[in-house]
């Protein structure tokens, strides 16, 4: 007998019940011994810990499921065609694994609480290295659309002590939703890098976050349609924070007044990272003493890096001790 079966498949409204025999599941469990036992030599013990979980959970994913045939073959598929649609530019497969959480998942893992660190979140793929150096005060925007933001805050430690001269990327699309490597004229606005000052404060101008869609004309965008959920990500300000003696940084900035920050299609957002942003209406004096013409916007964002984290060996296997929760 090919499936189970004691009793046989049988329908009962929605629901497909199988039976599964003691005898096939054993029959099951052997394949999936064979396939740990072809792994079980790999030379790394990192990597032969990395393949043998996987494959245990991807057999247990199956076998729960009961995945068909013709399941599989249809996220081959999607694979393929993540594949086929993936560029130098495009990659459909971290998009996947975004909107899966795994990116995250592994952001948060990775990240373990520094003693009051800032958090991290997503990098995305809208970052481009050598974007332009800026003084402290200076407009990241360049000229782009959308409404002014006068950003500001410390890089601190975990001690409290400012950090001088710390290396701050900024990036963000513009007030229509769109990155400048999206547009077509390669134009290069709203991303730059700028340092903080001797105590350890930076501040610049830049546009007030609207939130986007992720590329949703590939497999991925397709399975958020047979899902039922929005592509939208929640508005974001991106930063990266490089400092010698310290974790690198990436993280967003959030908005507490934002719709989609209960939602985000990627799941980035983080509950210490939303920040309130102030509204000020045109005429306003803003902190560095200009009147703009037009309404603009105000937020604080105070960052604490974490200490370099000291170096493990690549190829040690993990043990994880989990400790009860409190
Ligand atoms: C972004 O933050 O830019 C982003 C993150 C994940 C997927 C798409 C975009
Ligand atoms: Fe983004």
């Amino acid at each position: 007998m090919p499936q189970s079966i004691d009793a046989g498949t049988t329908t009962e409204g929605a629901k497909r019940v199988v039976r599964v025999s003691a005898d096939q599941r054993g029959r099951e469990e052997a394949l999936t011994r064979l396939v740990l036992d072809a792994f079980a030599k790999t030379g790394s013990p990192r990597l032969r810990q990395l393949l043998t979980a996987l494959v245990r959970h991807l057999h247990a994913y199956a076998r729960e499921v009961r995945l068909t045939e013709a399941e599989w073959n249809a996220a081959i598929q999607f694979l393929s065609d993540a594949g086929h649609i993936t560029t130098d530019k495009r990659q459909e497969f971290i998009l996947l694994s975004d909107v899966l959480g795994l990116s995250i998942e592994t952001i948060t893992i990775n990240s373990d609480a520094h003693g009051g660190a800032t958090e991290a979140t997503l990098f995305g793929p809208f970052f481009v290295q050598g974007a332009p150096l800026i003084a402290n005060g200076e407009d990241m925007s360049f000229g782009a659309q959308g409404r002014p933001l006068w950003a500001e805050g410390s890089i601190r430690d975990t001690n409290g002590n400012g950090v001088n001269g710390a290396r701050i990327d900024v990036w963000e699309c513009d007030g229509d939703g769109l990155y400048d490597v999206q547009y077509t004229d390669g134009r290069v606005d709203c991303r730059a890098h700028l340092f903080s000052d001797s105590d350890g404060n930076y501040r610049f101008w830049g546009l007030k976050p609207v939130p986007y869609p992720i590329p949703t004309d590939g497999p991925v965008g397709r399975l958020l349609k047979a899902a039922g959920r929005s592509p939208m990500r929640a508005a974001h300000l991106h930063f990266m924070v490089t400092a010698p003696g310290h974790q690198t940084l990436v993280t967003e900035m959030f908005d507490t007044r934002d719709d989609y920050v209960t939602h985000d299609s990627v799941f980035g957002v983080k509950q210490s990272l939303i920040k309130t942003y102030e509204d000020c209406p045109r005429g306003t004096p803003t902190p560095d003493g200009r009147t703009l013409d037009s309404d603009w916007s105000k937020v604080r964002f105070d960052i604490v890096l974490a200490p370099e984290p000291a170096a493990v060996d690549p190829q040690a296997e993990v043990e994880v001790v989990q400790e009860a929760r409190p």
